[in-house]
Order: structure tokens, then sequence, then C-alpha cells
């Protein structure tokens, strides 16, 4: 296993349920796409499916979309009895097993299925990049906040820990890997599209006035990880090597570039079938920094607002450190180096959030 391949398996979410309880921006953005997924749904209905099979592609724990299925199952059943399956699909390390207890009821989060009557769930560790269900078999593919993830990470950034800082060539590699990525997560779902199926996917982006997650006015988050992580080089607290190895293998596509592969008529995409119905760009602002304008608390505001960044990047950081250092020091390291930005927020809270900066498309398989 290369490197590169090493650090795309560090990215797994906070396990346990954490990740939704985390998150609750995660949901505001999921609960934003809920009338396009109604709408994509409704234009499916008049072919009166036998029964209806949807993907939540990049679910994670589970929690965050169980009111989208909520509201899909109650659409649904205004009209129609027929049975219905949620296939719920992440990565293989991903935890299962809180995917599993959230949908079954064992927690304390509100799941749809104990009162759904002919509702199954599947729970399926393929990725995105792979067949996650047989040929010609769903109806609508969902996904939220999950295909910036690359398959690999194209190249270990010199003087940034984030594509959206990255310049020349070093940014070249990203944008050529994230198009192939985008390319191959399309065309594995186009095989496995109904006719006349659709795709809702909720990604992030930079968007048309150029913002992106944690940079919409005041202070730019990954600039602000970026300069804690080279302070650690400098204090040597961490080696060069650890500090270059913490690359995030993430890309935030443009509209266009979400665009390209479903409007030119020469791409694979096109001519599998794949047509783009619409794209919109969205921002939903960070609820912690909201409660803050409400409370004022800036430590109440740093304690609230750590646990969501660390769900999501925690396991990155993590994993670049040199596995020569004992597990104790590891944690040792991340835990002061969380506590840096803790204490940065806490102390000058104006301008830190991580509001979230999505593009919001529908697509469709036309043949
Ligand atoms: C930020 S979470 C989003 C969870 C949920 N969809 C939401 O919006 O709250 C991103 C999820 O994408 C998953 N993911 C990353 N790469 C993936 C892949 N190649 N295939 C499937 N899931 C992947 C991660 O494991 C993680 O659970």
């Amino acid at each position: 296993m290369t490197g590169n391949q090493v650090q795309a398996d560090n990215i797994t979410m906070s396990g346990g349920g954490l990740y939704s309880l985390a998150t609750v921006g995660a949901k505001h953005v999921i609960d934003l796409a809920t009338p396009r997924v109604i709408a994509a749904l409704e234009s499916l209905r008049e072919r009166k499916a036998e029964h209806w099979c949807f993907s939540d592609m990049g679910c994670a724990d589970g929690g965050t979309s169980l009111d989208l299925w909520r509201h899909v199952i109650k659409h649904i059943r205004s009209t129609d009895n027929s049975d219905i399956q949620v296939v719920y699909a992440d990565q293989a390390n991903n935890d299962f097993n809180a995917l599993v207890k959230i949908l079954h009821g064992l927690t304390q989060f509100d799941s749809y299925l104990q009162a759904s009557a002919n509702v199954t769930v599947m729970e399926s560790g393929a990725s995105f990049y792979t067949p996650i269900l047989p040929r010609a078999s769903l109806d609508l593919g969902f996904s939220a906040t999950a295909m910036h993830w690359l398959s690999k990470t194209p190249i270990n950034l010199g003087s940034h820990i984030h594509m959206v800082g990255a310049t020349g060539e070093e940014k070249s590699r990203f944008s050529s890997q994230a198009a192939d990525d985008w390319q191959n997560i399309l065309l594995q779902r186009v095989r496995e599209m109904k006719p006349g199926s659709k795709l809702v996917l909720v990604n992030f982006c930079i968007d048309e006035q150029g913002r992106y997650l944690g940079n919409t006015g005041g202070v730019n988050m990954f600039d602000q990880f970026n300069s804690n992580w080279q302070q650690f080089v400098d204090d040597g607290v961490i080696t060069v090597e650890e500090y270059n190895a913490m690359t995030l293998p993430q890309y935030y596509h443009t509209v266009e570039e979400f665009s390209a592969p479903l409007l030119h008529k020469r791409s694979p995409v096109y001519e599998a079938g794949l047509r783009l119905v619409d794209i919109e760009t969205a921002v939903v602002h960070c609820p912690f920094a909201e409660d803050f304008r409400v409370h004022g608390d800036s430590a109440r505001f740093a304690d609230a607002y750590l646990p969501t960044i660390r769900s999501w990047n925690e396991s990155v950081f993590g994993g670049a450190l040199s596995s020569e250092r004992s597990l104790q020091e590891r944690r040792e390291i991340i835990e002061s180096y969380y506590n840096t930005y803790r204490q940065q927020v806490a102390l000058s809270p104006k301008g830190h959030s991580m509001g979230y900066v999505h593009a919001y498309m529908t697509i469709e398989k036309v043949s």
C-alpha cells in the first residue's frame, strides 16, 4: 500500500454516533436539500415502482439524514404502499455499528424505521468509487458532504494542508485527480441507475464568489489550521515530514467543474446517459457561530465549535504523525493542536466560523 493510500484510509468520521451529535450544520445542509429530493421523487412517481430503491452514499452514522428519509417515506406513503429500501453506503472503515444502532432505534436519535411499514434498510461498506448496487436497480441516489474526499492524495502539498491553499503544479495535480474521481463516481452510478432515475448530490464547492467551507468572511479556517500546524514545526513539536504528510485528500469543485462531464457531449458520462437537471450553490451558516451571536460566551463557543471540526479531520492529522511515535505521544500532540485552536477561538472569537458552502445538484439518467 502506498503512503497516499494509507492517508486516504485515515479519513473516518468520529464514531459511536458522535459524528451526528457534533455536526448539526451537516444536518441543516441535508434539510435544505430535502425539497430538491422530494421534487426528484415526484418526477419519478408516474413510473409506479413495484418497490423503491434509494441510496445514501457517504452516510457516516446516518443520524444527519434521518429526517430526509422520513420525509421521503411520508411523501411516498401519501399514495403508495409499495416496499421501500434505503441502502446506506460508506467506506468499509466507517463506524457501521453506530449506523445500525441509530437506524434500529437503539440511541437517542429518532429513527423512522420502527414507525414505517414495508421499509427496510441495508448497510454497505462499498465506496462510491466502486459499484454499490446491482445494475439498473436504483431509483434515487442521494449523497451529502461526502464526495469531496478523493480516492487518493495526488501529491503531498509543500506549503498548505488543503487544496484551497495550493497553487501551480500542485493545484493542477489535485484538479486532475478530482476530475478523474468525479467522472468515476458518476460512471459507477449510471450503471446502477434505472432509466429515468435521479441523483441528488450535495457537495462542498467553491462558489461563484470564491467562498468555501470555513471561508465565508472572517477568519479562513484552513489557513488557520495550516499556520498552527506550521507553528508546530517551528516549535519542534512535529517534523517537516509530518507537516508535509498532513495533506487533506479533498477537493472542492467549482460549479463549472461539477457540470462539465454532464454537459459535454463527448464526455463518457454524457455518453453513458447522465444529464444535469440543475445545479445551484448555497451557504449554510455555522450554527455554533450563530449561537455565539446570541449567548456571547466565547469559551462556550469554542467548546461547542471544536468537536465539529475534530469530527472530520482528526483522523487525518493523527495519520500524518510518524508511526515511530508512541500512540500516547501522538494523542498528546493532537490534543495540543486542537487545544491551540480552541484557545485562539476562545480568546478572539470574532470571525471564526465553519460556514458550509455546497453545490446542490440534480442529475438524471436519460437512457
Ligand atoms: C462529512 S461525512 C458526511 C455524512 C453525511 N452524509 C452528512 O452529510 O452528514 C463524509 C462521509 O463520507 C464518507 N466517505 C468518504 N469517502 C468515501 C467513499 N469513497 N465512499 C463512501 N463514503 C465515503 C466518510 O467515511 C464519511 O462518513
